[in-house]
C-alpha cells in the first residue's frame, strides 16, 4: 500500500460518520430496504440539485447507460457514438444493447468529445451521442446538441459539474466509492430532461412494470437501494463543499509549480477535478518515481476502448485515433481527493520535481 493513496475516500467522509450511522440505523428499523421513501426523497434532491424534471435510482452506471439506450429504442442495426478515451462501461453498454458504439477523437486539450470528428462519422444508422465528461469537466455539449442527435451524457464523473444534464436527453451517474457524490457501494441515477423517458426507465428497472402484477415489456432488477439512498442523501448536502475543496486542491497543484514539470489539466469554471490528471511524453519515468516514494498514482484507458480485446470485433487499429492514442500512452493522475492537505500535494510536486531533473541530467 502506498503511504499517500490516490483517492482518500475515507476522508471524504470521516467527519460524517455518526450521521451515517444514524441514517442506517434508521433504514435497519424501518425494514424497508428497496424503493422506500429515501430512494424516492434523493430523486427529487438530486433533480432539484441537477435542474432536471426527473431522476431514476438504479444499481449501478453502468446499468444507467443500459437502462437509457434501452428507453431510446437502440439496439441492433443502430449506431451509436462515443469516445474511446473513457471508461470500458461507455461503450460495453452500447455493445449490450447489439448496437455499435463508433469511436469519436478528442480534443486534446479538454480530454473530451472533439465536435468535429464526431460531425464527421454520422451516418443514416447514428441513434445517439454519447459524451462523456471525463475526469469531472464537462464536454462540448453546445456544439455536440447541434448535431441534430440525442445526446446521453455519460456523467458518470461529474456530478456536480456546471452546465452538465440539462442539454442531453437523459445524463448518467454511478455512484461508485471514488466518484465526486459516491455511496459506501455501487449506486447509479439516471436524470431525464423529458419526463416520459423517465417513466420508461423507472418501469425498465422493475421488470417493465409499474403495477408490479403487470409486465408490460422486458426489463432488469436495476435499483437503488434505502440504505445507500439514505447515505447519499446526505452526501448531497456536502456535495459543494467537497468539489469546491477538489477545485481548491487542484489551483494548489498550479502554484507548487507542477505545471512547470508536466502539462496540468486546463481548467475552466465548471471543471469538478473527479481526478486531477496530468500530462509527460515521460510518464513512465515520473509515475515510476512516484510509486518509489509510496504515492498513489494511475494511468487511464491505456488500450483505449477501439484498442481493447473485448471490441477488436469493431475493427479498429492503431493509428485509428490519434488524440486518443497520444493521450492514452502520456497521462497520469496524481493524489486529489476533497480535504488532501498541502504537505502531501508538496511532497507530490516535489517527488515530480527530482524525477525531472534527473531526466534533464
Ligand atoms: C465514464 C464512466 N462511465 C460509466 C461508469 C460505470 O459506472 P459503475 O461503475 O457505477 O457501473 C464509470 C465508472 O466506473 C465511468 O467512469
Amino acid at each position: 500500500m502506498p503511504n499517500v493513496p490516490l483517492v482518500d475516500v475515507r476522508a471524504q467522509y470521516a467527519s460524517l460518520r455518526e450521521e451515517i450511522g444514524r441514517r442506517i440505523a434508521e433504514v435497519v428499523e424501518s425494514g424497508n430496504f428497496i424503493l422506500g421513501p429515501n430512494v424516492e426523497a434523493f430523486e427529487h434532491e438530486a433533480a432539484d440539485y441537477l435542474g432536471v424534471p426527473e431522476t431514476v435510482g438504479v444499481a449501478n452506471g453502468t446499468d444507467a447507460l443500459v437502462l437509457v439506450l434501452d428507453a431510446l429504442e437502440i439496439g441492433p442495426g443502430d449506431e451509436v457514438i462515443c469516445p474511446s478515451f473513457t471508461f470500458f462501461a461507455t461503450a460495453e453498454s452500447i455493445v449490450r444493447r447489439g448496437a455499435t458504439p463508433v469511436f469519436a477523437d478528442v480534443d486534446a486539450q479538454m480530454l473530451n468529445l472533439d465536435a468535429e470528428d464526431v460531425a464527421a462519422r454520422i451516418t443514416p444508422r447514428t441513434k445517439a451521442i454519447v459524451p462523456v465528461h471525463l475526469f469531472g469537466r464537462p464536454a462540448a455539449l453546445a456544439e455536440l446538441a447541434e448535431l441534430g442527435l440525442p445526446l446521453v451524457e455519460d456523467a458518470a464523473q461529474a456530478f456536480g459539474a456546471a452546465g452538465i444534464a440539462t442539454t442531453g436527453v437523459a445524463s448518467t451517474f454511478s455512484f461508485f466509492p471514488t466518484k465526486n457524490l459516491f455511496c459506501l457501494g455501487d449506486g447509479g441515477l439516471v436524470a431525464c430532461t423529458e419526463p416520459e423517458l423517465a417513466e420508461r426507465i423507472r418501469m425498465l428497472r422493475f421488470h417493465g412494470s409499474e403495477a408490479k402484477t403487470t409486465f408490460e415489456f422486458v426489463g432488469y432488477n436495476s435499483r437503488l437501494d434505502e440504505l445507500q439512498a439514505a447515505v447519499l442523501r446526505l452526501f448531497l448536502t456536502k456535495l459543494d463543499e467537497w468539489n469546491a475543496a477538489r477545485r481548491e486542491a487542484a489551483a494548489r497543484y498550479g502554484e507548487l509549480g507542477l505545471g512547470e514539470l508536466c502539462e496540468l489539466p486546463a481548467d475552466e469554471p465548471g471543471h469538478v477535478y473527479h481526478l486531477f490528471v496530468c500530462r509527460s511524453p515521460e510518464r513512465d519515468r515520473l509515475r515510476a518515481a512516484l510509486t518509489e516514494a509510496g504515492i498513489g498514482n494511475a494511468q487511464y484507458y491505456l488500450p483505449p476502448l477501439h484498442l481493447q480485446p473485448a471490441l477488436r470485433f469493431l475493427g479498429y487499429g492503431e493509428g485509428d485515433l490519434p488524440e486518443t492514442e497520444r493521450a492514452a500512452a502520456e497521462n497520469f493522475a496524481v493524489p486529489l481527493w476533497a480535504g488532501i492537505g498541502a504537505d502531501v500535494q508538496e511532497q507530490v510536486v516535489e517527488t515530480i520535481r527530482r524525477a525531472a531533473r534527473v531526466g534533464v541530467a
